[in-house]
């Protein structure tokens, strides 16, 4: 998950597709690229408290598999804590640093069906590391006025790093989130980002609902709490992305 505009819903993303996934009955790893700690605080683990984390992967000083934690929404959390900041730094002065995170989850590929990497606002290193280490790169999109802006930036990126460190990513398209079914607008910034990037918009789009802040305060995902259209949306896209793993076409939203 890939973004470097803010607040795109891109850590509500990777926990809430990762629980419903996991609800498929897939191994899911869920990866915390960002020093905030945001997606392992909301998973109910607490930055601050943790002795283990990604950034002791990446500065190469432990395993993956021995900073992976256990969560209540059924995935692997390999959490990230406030160290990664200077991480940042650190990788910056070694040879091949953008390979430090593939490298780190090579070891795990058999032990998982799906890794879901959560990208830090940014499109520095951590980002590069996470697009390097991945197959495929999903976008989220916020459905507001100008909040793709900055869209051209990241898939210029993409595909910088498809010539150079990951021929093999694939763009799977925008997810659109916040998504309000009511207004046009949410539907005609869609049709634009669409028409303007050539990308594909991916089914079903998630709407917006104040279920999600809840949920993060909770440390489970909305996939925990009684049913609402949050969670029903991600179960469907998770439905969808399964589908397409197994050789179906990718189901995308045409309005
Ligand atoms: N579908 C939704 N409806 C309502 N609120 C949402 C929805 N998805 C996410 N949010 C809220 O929007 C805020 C930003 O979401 P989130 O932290 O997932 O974005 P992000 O892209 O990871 O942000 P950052 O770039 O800072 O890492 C959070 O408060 C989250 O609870
Ligand atoms: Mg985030």
């Amino acid at each position: 998950m890939a973004n470097q505009k803010g607040g795109v819903a891109k850590t509500t993303t990777v926990a809430s597709l990762g629980a419903a996934l996991a609800g498929l009955g897939r191994r899911v790893l869920v990866v915390d690229l960002d020093p905030q700690g945001c997606l392992t605080f909301s998973l109910g683990h607490n930055p601050d408290r943790l002795e283990r984390s990604v950034h002791d992967v990446l500065t190469g000083d432990i395993g993956a598999a021995d900073a992976i934690l256990d969560t209540s929404d059924g995935v692997a959390l390999l959490p990230a804590t406030i160290d990664l900041a200077g991480a940042e730094a650190l990788l910056l002065m070694r040879p091949g640093r953008e390979f430090t995170l593939a490298r780190a989850l090579a070891p795990l590929y058999d032990d998982y069906d799906t890794v879901l990497v959560d990208c830090p606002p940014s499109l520095g290193v951590l980002t590069l590391n996470g697009l390097t280490a991945a197959h495929s790169v999903l976008v989220p999109l916020q459905c507001e006025t100008l909040a793709h802006r900055g869209v051209g930036q990241l898939l210029r990126t993409v595909r910088e790093v498809q010539q150079i460190t990951n021929p093999d990513l694939v763009l799977l398209g925008a997810l659109p989130t916040l998504y309000d079914a009511r207004t046009t607008h949410s539907r005609d910034v869609l049709s634009d980002v669409a028409d303007r990037y050539e990308l594909p918009v991916l089914d079903p789009p998630i709407p917006r609902t104040v279920r999600f802040a809840e949920a993060s305060a909770s440390g489970a995902t909305v996939l925990a709490g009684r049913n609402n259209k949050g969670a029903t949306a991600y179960r469907d896209l998770a439905e969808n992305l399964a589908k397409y793993w197994s050789g179906s076409e990718l189901r995308t939203f045409s309005g």
